[in-house]
């Protein structure tokens, strides 16, 4: 058999349209390898076999080892309770104590909060008739970061100094090229991060409100509890977890129904009846996770392929989105697709998005303000996509529009 083709990572140009590489090598071989070997799954069926197998998990504290980073280290401690990097029955009990606090029903409390930001961000201070030029994705920026603060019932304040702390360069710890600076920068963030959110944690404790910290606090399974470190961490996954993955999408949402008029315009009809298939498509079409990686921990096979235990794989979410074995003209944006058909946006199994439900709440607030408040929507610069990021994100998104 040929040897698999070399999905080119490390080409800033790949990222401003990876999908027909993907496809090519879907199509043509049925997976792909990155410049640096590791295998890249593009297939729906392989994806869902590796995200339902035990044979493969979530990479867990190896994954900061290799960054040199050890036990006592801020970032190490944090890690050891980090909800993604658990796996097996640690896991299953974090997720059984936390998922009662974020069903359905828990998340649509915001639906009305969240249509105001959105509406509030589309009109920009002017009025029916007014053409508004904007950035959407500045437009949008604090939509999210102050649904995700009301949902979790933090003061705003407090939330702007965590989002600060946040902030302050982290990301670069889990970057390919980690050194002593970073480790250094890294640290000293999650240390003023843990002390800053445990203060929180024990106020709250004392004076417990309606939100989901307390509820969070209050978790109980079977006479179980969440540790004083497992309620912090957990926190700061859902806050850190929950605002630029949101706002990357609803800045597609934009994006996709500028780019699909005859969509908008059906939309356009019946807004809240649309809304769901509309953005799961979006979802589908452009995922805001470039890729979800695996670790082997048992001798397997998906479809063609060997995995041996200590090897890593990536699933890039482009291919399986778009796979014509599971979805009818895949390449085609149709926001009347069936909802209930999941793409593979939010990941599967275990590890499934823990917040797919507010995302999906915030989402669709977004699609049908859009179809209500926006006519002759366009985009005025094709936006150029941030590359090598985790998030797949514009840097800009400058669109025109006329106020209904
Ligand atoms: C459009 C928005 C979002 C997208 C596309 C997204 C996507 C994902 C993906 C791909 C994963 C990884 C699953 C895996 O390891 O296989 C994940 C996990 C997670 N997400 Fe989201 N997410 C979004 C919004 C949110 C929001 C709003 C929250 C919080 C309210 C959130 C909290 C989490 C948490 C805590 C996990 C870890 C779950 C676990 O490991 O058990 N996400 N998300």
């Amino acid at each position: 058999m040929s040897a698999p083709p070399v999905i080119p990572l490390d080409d800033e140009q790949w990222w401003q349209d990876p999908y027909p590489s993907l496809r090519a090598a879907r199509d043509g071989h049925g997976s792909g390898v990155t410049p640096d070997g590791m295998a890249v799954l593009l297939r729906w069926a392989d994806a869902e076999a590796i995200k339902k197998s035990p044979a493969f998990e979530n990479e867990g504290l190896e994954f900061i080892e290799e960054r040199g980073f050890r036990p006592g280290d801020p970032l190490y401690e944090w890690r050891r309770y980090s909800i993604g990097a658990l796996n097996g029955a640690e896991h299953q009990r974090l997720r059984s104590l936390v998922n009662r606090a974020m069903t359905v029903r828990s998340t649509d409390r915001m639906r009305d909060s969240a249509r105001a930001h959105v509406e509030a961000a589309l009109r920009a201070g002017s009025g029916p008739g007014d053409t508004v030029e904007q950035d959407i994705r500045s437009g949008f920026r604090s939509s999210p970061f102050f649904v995700i603060t009301e949902f979790l019932g933090v003061d705003l304040d407090q939330a702007m100094e965590m989002a600060a702390t946040m902030g302050q360069g982290s990301a670069d710890a889990f970057g390919p090229a980690v050194t002593q600076e970073i480790r250094d920068a890294a640290n000293t963030t999650f240390a003023v991060l843990m002390e800053f959110v445990g203060d929180l944690v024990e106020e709250r404790r004392a004076d417990p409100r309606e939100d989901l910290l307390s509820a969070l606090i209050e978790a109980e399974e079977g006479g179980d509890r969440l540790s004083h470190d497992e309620l912090v961490v957990l926190f700061t996954n859902i806050f850190g977890g929950a605002i630029e993955s949101t706002l990357s999408a609803m800045t597609s949402v934009v994006y996709e129904l500028a780019r699909h008029p005859d969509q908008l315009a059906l939309l356009a009809t019946d807004p809240d009846g649309l809304k769901r298939g509309a953005v799961e498509e979006v979802l589908r079409h452009r995922p805001s996770f470039y890729a979800v990686g695996q670790k082997v921990v048992a001798p397997t096979t998906v479809g063609d392929l060997a995995f041996e235990p200590g090897e890593s794989l990536s699933i890039i979410l482009g291919g399986p989105n778009r796979d014509p074995d599971r979805w009818d003209d895949p390449e085609r944006f149709d926001i009347t697709r069936d909802p209930t058909k999941w793409s593979f946006t939010f990941s599967m199994g275990p590890h499934f998005c823990l917040g797919q439900a507010l995302a999906r709440t915030e989402l669709q607030e977004t699609a049908a303000a859009v179809a209500r408040l926006c006519s002759d929507l366009e985009v005025v610069e094709e936006p150029r996509w941030k590359p090598f990021a985790t998030v797949n994100q514009v840097e800009a998104l400058r669109v025109r529009y006329r106020l209904t």
